[in-house]
């Protein structure tokens, strides 16, 4: 049976990495300091006797009596909200962001090559920092403020890529890096302050939708399933040694549109509300998933309507 290692497993999109692999009869090691995940996530899949919890600080050396063979390895450890107002948010967990991406990669790195495993580096569409250009492709360097309030996780995710492909470079790791935008789905965390589990929340408590700055800015959401789909293609298909890859759903809305629709799903009486835009807020974001489709066969199947019932039920019900 092959073994597959997640690191931040017990995230959001790393508890529905585990649970579609265990589906799949892998063997799977969650390792998940729980810093900004939720044992939650992970609870259901604790009695499978193929699933096993580490509660570990990845930027921290592994050892564990477990580690016998490890097939593949998937870094998706790091906090991800951008929302100062959440206590989730890698605003208020700097330096654990930057050492996450950095020390935690070398880390998971040494482990791959250790075993001779192959790694997957899950980077962000926040490397290309607030772009000059409207669809990002992965040859874009980005327009990146290098100390401003974001550069914790914008420089950490470009720190984390460049260790990557040293290992590729000097030790022949077989490493690929994706480069995740904005994807949603049941198990986001109700506080963890991203646009649409707030959106969300907000419209269920009929409390206050808080646009920030004009709602014109927008974004492209990924459903967390098309997402998991993307990452395991990533991973297994031949040919993405070395290479990086935007993984995202393209269809692109301003946050304003994506604050009604949601209203009128949710069916609230909201009032939708502005307040002052985050510093080093991107103005848009879209990712151009040419390369992605042309190697892996991949694109995102699930539109953002469908992918938001499913949403609106699971918050619904917690
Ligand atoms: N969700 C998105 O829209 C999005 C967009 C771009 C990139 N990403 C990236 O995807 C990955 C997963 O994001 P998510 O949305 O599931 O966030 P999440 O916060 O739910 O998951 C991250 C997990 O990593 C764990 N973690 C953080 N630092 C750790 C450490 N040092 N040691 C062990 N565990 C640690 C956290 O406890 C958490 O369980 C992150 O690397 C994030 O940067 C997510």
């Amino acid at each position: 049976m092959q073994k597959i290692l997640i690191a931040g497993g017990a995230g959001f999109i790393g508890s529905h990495l585990c649970e579609s692999f265990l589906d799949e009869n892998y063997a799977v090691i969650c390792v998940d300091n729980l810093i900004t995940g939720d044992k939650k996530n992970i609870d259901p899949l604790i009695k499978n006797s193929n699933f096993k919890f580490i509660n570990h600080d990845t930027t921290k050396f592994l050892q564990s009596d477990e580690l016998t063979e490890i097939d593949y390895i998937f870094h998706l450890a790091s906090p991800a909200s951008p929302n100062k107002k959440s206590p989730r948010s890698y605003i208020n967990h700097p330096i654990e962001t930057l050492l996450a991406n950095s020390l935690g990669t070398y880390e998971l790195l040494e482990l791959a090559k250790k075993f001779s495993a192959k790694f997957l580096y899950v980077s962000s569409s926040e490397i290309y920092g607030n772009p000059t250009i409207s669809q990002q492709t992965e040859d874009y360097f980005g327009n990146v403020n290098p100390n401003g309030i974001r550069s914790v996780y914008d420089e950490g995710k470009r720190f984390g890529e460049a260790m990557t492909m040293a290992y590729v470079r000097k030790f022949g790791t077989d490493a690929r890096i994706v480069r995740i935008f904005n994807t949603y789905g049941p198990k986001m965390q109700k506080d963890d302050g991203r646009v649409i589990s707030n959106f969300i929340n907000q419209a269920i408590e009929n409390k206050q939708i808080t646009v920030y700055g004009d709602g014109n800015q927008t974004r492209s959401f990924c459903y967390v399933d098309d997402m998991v789909n993307g990452l395991k293609l990533a991973m297994f298909t031949p040919g993405t040694k070395g290479q990086v890859m935007n993984l995202g759903n393209p269809d692109e809305k301003t946050i304003l549109e994506i604050a009604r629709i949601i209203k009128n799903m949710v069916g609230s009486s909201s009032e939708i509300i502005h307040e002052e835009l985050p510093e080093d807020d991107p103005e848009n974001r879209k990712p151009d998933i040419e390369k992605a489709k042309r190697l892996l066969k991949w694109s995102p199947k699930i539109n953002l309507e469908d992918g938001l019932k499913k949403t609106i039920e699971y918050f619904k019900k917690i």
